[in-house]
């Protein structure tokens, strides 16, 4: 990629009911790794793509309130990072639109969460839906963002970002947006369901049992790790041991994520333990890790005027990125500044 692009991280999550275990180690632990001197790291609660699907509005304020404090519960600093919500810089929708006109339908035919969240329903899901990853493309490619860490479920969407980026810079026969790059890291890039390892971890999944929420309590944890799906065989030696056994790879992945180790040297201390003993061990470790998470989350969602203040201060730093990017684009693309 040419030098000419500042190393700048965008991500973002949505604020569409409870975060996960899943959301916390794919994604936002990663955030908090990648603040410091290499890149620019700028963090968005997503909420125009959390209404793609219909959102009751006091439980949209909620989520978005419990999202900021997770992230900044976890680790991300408002002053090192910019964190902000996404409606509140309107270069994301501006540029969504443009970029609309840039995809073309085959290549969102493809998407494959797209047919997963709209199943058999495709005619009666939002358009929104639709286009929802020409949008997650302006977020990234509206701060010319170089790098986007996410987990394993949002890699085509950000292929789909480098095909827009693309199609945009030779259309237009400019090289104006970087060609971004998808950091999909750890041992948890993919956090299976609880009760079926074969299926994501997600917000949605119907039974409680199935994920770990950010702000269960200890006695919660403990309870859903202990009902864990599992077989009957101990721990192997060897990864390679686990090639056929979802749910116990999953936990091993899970304790590795949690503990900031290899799933080999995970597997090389608990080589021949039953469920009896690594469970337990698992329960605690997650225990005392997201606990102290979640205390200071609640502690923040109490003064949600507080957040708001932090939101908006990261939405003036945003703002002061994209505003000057999106003009370049309305001179690239031909349209009339008549305001300046
Ligand atoms: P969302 O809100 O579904 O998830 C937020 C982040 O959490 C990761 N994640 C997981 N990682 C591992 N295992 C899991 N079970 C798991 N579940 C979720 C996701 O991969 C993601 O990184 N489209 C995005 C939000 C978005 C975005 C963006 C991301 C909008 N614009 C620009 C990056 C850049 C989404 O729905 O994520």
């Amino acid at each position: 990629m040419a030098a000419k692009f500042t190393p700048r991280v965008f991500s973002g999550i949505q604020p569409s009911g409870g975060l996960t275990l899943g959301n916390y180690l794919g994604a936002i632990k990663r955030w908090v790794a990648m603040q410091g001197p290499d890149f620019e790291t700028i963090y968005c609660v997503v909420d125009l793509h959390a209404i793609t699907v219909r959102q009751d509005p006091d439980k949209l304020r909620r989520s978005t309130h419990e999202v900021a404090a997770a992230l900044i519960a976890s680790g991300i600093d408002p002053e090192a990072s910019v964190l902000f919500n996404q409606s509140q810089v309107s270069a994301h929708a501006e540029l969504g639109w443009i970029f609309n006109c840039i995809a073309r339908i085959g290549w969102m035919n493809r998407m494959t969460q797209f047919k997963d969240k709209a199943g058999k329903n495709a005619e009666k899901v939002s358009l929104g839906l639709y286009a929802y990853p020409a949008l997650m493309a302006a977020d990234i490619l509206a701060y010319h963002a170089t790098h986007v860490p996410v987990g394993e479920d949002q890699k085509q969407h950000v292929e789909l970002t480098r095909d827009i980026a693309q199609k945009f810079n030779h259309d237009y026969g400019v090289d104006f947006f970087p060609i971004t790059e998808p950091v999909i890291e750890g041992p948890a890039t993919r956090v299976m369901n609880l009760r079926d390892g074969t299926r994501k971890m997600s917000k949605s999944g119907e039974s409680d049992m199935e994920r770990i929420n950010m702000l269960d309590d200890a006695d919660t944890i403990a309870r859903k790790f202990k009902k864990a799906r599992t077989d009957p065989d101990p721990l192997p030696g060897e990864l390679e041991g686990l090639k056929d056994r979802p749910e116990a790879r999953n936990l091993v992945d899970i304790y590795a994520g949690l503990s900031d180790r290899s799933p080999e040297a995970v597997i090389a201390e608990y080589a021949g333990a039953g469920w009896g003993r690594f469970k337990p061990a698992l329960a605690e470790l997650a225990v005392e890790k997201l606990v102290p998470i979640s205390d200071e989350m609640r502690r923040m969602m109490a003064e949600p005027d507080a957040l708001d203040a932090l939101l908006a201060r990261g939405a003036g730093k945003a703002e002061a990125i994209s505003r000057p990017i999106l003009e370049q684009v309305h001179d690239i693309v031909g349209f009339v500044r008549s305001r300046g």
